[in-house]
């Protein structure tokens, strides 16, 4: 297949099991995280990227079993979570104290910079998260300042450079490099306190997304649009998204009826499709694909694509690309 390195199927996600330093903490230690498209965020080097291509944002996942915690930390970056299966509780706050909102199928969050945050699964079946952080180069993760201390216990120091050094293999420190200072009482104080009051400000629940028939996409008998996150766009037709500040992208929800079509069209921008229900069929210059639930793809810039839905279920996916003013769709 001519795009076969642009597309990342779910059953081919490649797992690292220590991309960060909490995960031999106990409750975080099954933790699996996904670079989908990078660089990303994580501390190990051996992590695999799935694709490498410079994007403006990056697209990772989260794998957890029930029970599982993703320990509290902070981006430089707006970071965004959609919830593909499991029941989550995202929790804010250096403590985990400040906040908490329980998310399911098909909400988003959206956490802005100077949040701690952090998520546990609390269903009873292991949870995929799809997440987004904002920039080429979202930069280093700042940790919570309890999360240190325990990463050690358990064997793992964080350097300076981001890297981790696992003293249950008998890894030392290297020559010339230091542990990652603690996170500081004043770097902590720069953030800020949400509340559980606070949080459904951050949050779209999936029975709330803005459905338009009316944007340049959703025009097609059965296709429904809604403008999740970023401003509105009268280029493409869109109202603001619900979460409707800045994100140097945006992300829009996509819904095909059994039976509906979205007739070929180019974009200016890369287009990251990712599946969340049913199976969208894809045309992208003449070689077909069909995406299946928790697929991703990268629609080349420029590339003629089109989109429909042959089967009996509705297909809902859900669409990311560059910029928060990003270009009108081409009909051909
Ligand atoms: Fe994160």
């Amino acid at each position: 297949m001519k795009y076969a390195d642009r597309l990342v199927r779910y059953e081919d996600l490649v797992p690292c099991l220590n991309a960060f330093i909490d995960t031999r903490t106990p409750g975080s230690e099954k933790k699996e995280n996904f670079t989908v498209i990078g660089p990303g965020v994580s501390e190990n080097p051996d992590q695999h990227v799935h694709i490498g291509i410079p994007h403006g944002f990056n697209i990772g996942g989260a794998r957890q079993p029930p029970g599982c915690l993703n320990s509290q930390h902070s981006h430089l970056t707006s970071e965004v979570f959609l919830v593909h299966s499991g029941t989550w509780a995202f929790r804010s706050g250096a403590r985990a104290t400040d906040g908490e909102i329980i998310l399911r199928e098909g909400d988003v969050i959206s956490l802005p910079t100077n949040i701690f945050r952090g998520f546990e699964n609390i269903g009873e079946d292991t949870g995929y998260l799809f997440a987004i952080l904002g920039g080429d180069d979202p930069g280093r993760v700042l940790w919570a300042p309890d999360v240190f201390g325990l990463a050690e216990e358990y064997g793992l120091i964080l350097l300076e450079d981001g890297s981790l050094v696992d003293t249950t293999l008998g890894q030392e420190v290297p020559l010339g490099k230091s542990p990652m200072p603690l996170t500081t009482r004043e770097q902590v104080e720069q953030h800020r306190v949400v509340s559980s009051q606070d949080m459904p400000g951050i949050v779209i629940r999936s029975p709330d997304y803005a459905w338009s028939s009316d944007t340049a996409l959703s025009r097609f008998v059965g296709v429904q649009e809604a403008p999740l996150l970023g401003p509105a766009n009268e280029a493409e037709s869109i109202a603001a998204g619900t979460l409707d500040w800045p994100h140097e992208f945006v992300f829009r929800a996509l819904r095909l009826d059994p039976g509906a079509k979205i007739p070929p069209h180019r974009r200016s921008e890369e287009e990251v499709i990712f599946v969340l229900k049913g199976e969208l069929g894809m045309c992208v210059d003449r070689e077909k694909l069909t995406l299946g639930r928790g697929d991703t793809f990268t629609t080349p810039i420029g590339s003629e694509r089109l989109f429909w839905n042959d089967s009996q279920q509705p297909c809902v996916v859900y669409v990311t690309r560059r910029g928060d003013q990003p270009t009108e769709p081409n009909f051909l």
